[in-house]
């Protein structure tokens, strides 16, 4: 399935890096993260809250705009490489100048330079969701916001929140959310990955976003499934995160097809790649093992993924068109 053309809605920048780049950075610097990695080479991690110990050592080795500049297009390359066409990727100003405007502008402007490079060299179309972190507090999420006010654009189209579900609620972050939708930004958050039904409720009715990121436990209240479908609410679901992490125990069990049977919006991305083994290419692979999944329905997800993206009406014209060529 790498030829087929795919749109990616869930991808955090960071978490994109691959470990060699990141290993050739900490050699440059002098870091020492080498306790990060296996023995070949790939991030270790134990659960869910290790994987983010491990997350934030490799970010670590991040320190500059031009680091970001390299990063981004290797990120940009490995997505190309699988096929996709259009690329919403998590920012997040706490690893890129400490949530400091001024600095984050600099970051910024190195990763459009490097998503100009990339459309222009391989075709793909970048636009970033600035994101804050929950376990990093609601002060710091503040920060984060108006960082995201003041970069919001044809570039920067939403703002979010990742992190570790388990700490604090939807609702301690309001102030942000409503800060950023007043700058004009779409909204989307995790929920309904570490938490249950409830989480999902919680982003929805007290942050009212239209995407959730993963939302996969919704399943577990087909109440919230129906209000989700009759919403119109989009999951960007991560199914091969999902497994690596433990959620769900192989390809078969995941309920991605359940939700799409329920008439939910799902969609496909990969969340971190390398950390979970996987590209977009090979989720696709993957679900059509498993689930018997076609063209048709790959064509489906694409234009889900693309009716939900949060960029301008010409920039889905041009990517619909090469949608529809690829199926023609
Ligand atoms: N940050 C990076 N990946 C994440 C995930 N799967 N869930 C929550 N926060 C994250
Ligand atoms: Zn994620």
């Amino acid at each position: 399935m790498t030829q087929l053309p795919k749109i990616e809605l869930h991808l955090h920048l960071e978490g994109a890096a691959p470990p060699a780049f990141i290993r050739g950075l900490a050699k440059e610097k002098s870091i020492d993260i080498g306790g990060i990695f296996d023995a070949d080479g790939h991030y270790k991690y134990k659960d869910f809250w290790d994987f983010l110990k491990v997350y934030e050592a490799a970010t670590s080795t991040l320190q500059s705009p031009e680091d970001y500049h390299r990063l981004t297009l290797a990120v940009l390359e490995e997505s190309a490489a699988s096929g996709v066409v259009y690329s919403e990727t998590f920012l997040s100003p706490d690893f890129c100048g400490n949530r400091d405007v001024g600095a984050w502008k600099e970051y910024l402007h190195a990763m459009q330079e490097a998503a100009d490079q990339a459309e222009r060299q391989m075709g793909i179309t970048l636009r970033g969701i600035i994101t804050c972190i929950r376990h990093f507090g609601p002060e710091k999420a503040r920060e984060t916001a108006l960082c995201a006010a003041e970069t919001a654009g044809s570039f920067i189209t939403g703002f979010g929140i990742a992190g570790d579900e388990k700490i604090l609620a939807p609702k301690d972050f309001l102030w942000s959310f409503d800060c950023a939708r007043e700058a004009g930004l779409r909204l989307t958050a995790h929920a309904g990955e570490w938490g249950g039904p409830e989480s999902v409720r919680a982003a929805l009715h007290d942050l009212n976003v239209e995407r959730i990121g993963h939302g996969v436990r919704a399943i577990e209240d087909l109440a919230l499934v129906d209000e989700l479908a009759e919403r119109g609410t989009v999951l960007e679901v991560c199914p091969g995160s999902n497994i690596a992490l433990g959620l769900y125990k192989d390809w078969r069990a995941h309920p991605i097809a359940e939700l799409d049977r329920r008439g939910v919006k799902v969609t496909v991305s990969t969340d971190d790649p390398p950390f979970f083994h996987t590209t977009m290419a090979r989720e696709y692979d993957r679900l059509a093992d498993a689930l018997e999944w076609d063209k048709g329905q790959f064509l489906k997800i694409a234009q889900t993924s693309l009716d939900a993206a949060f960029c301008d009406a010409d920039t889905k014209d041009r990517i619909r068109k090469t949608l529809e060529a690829a199926h023609a």
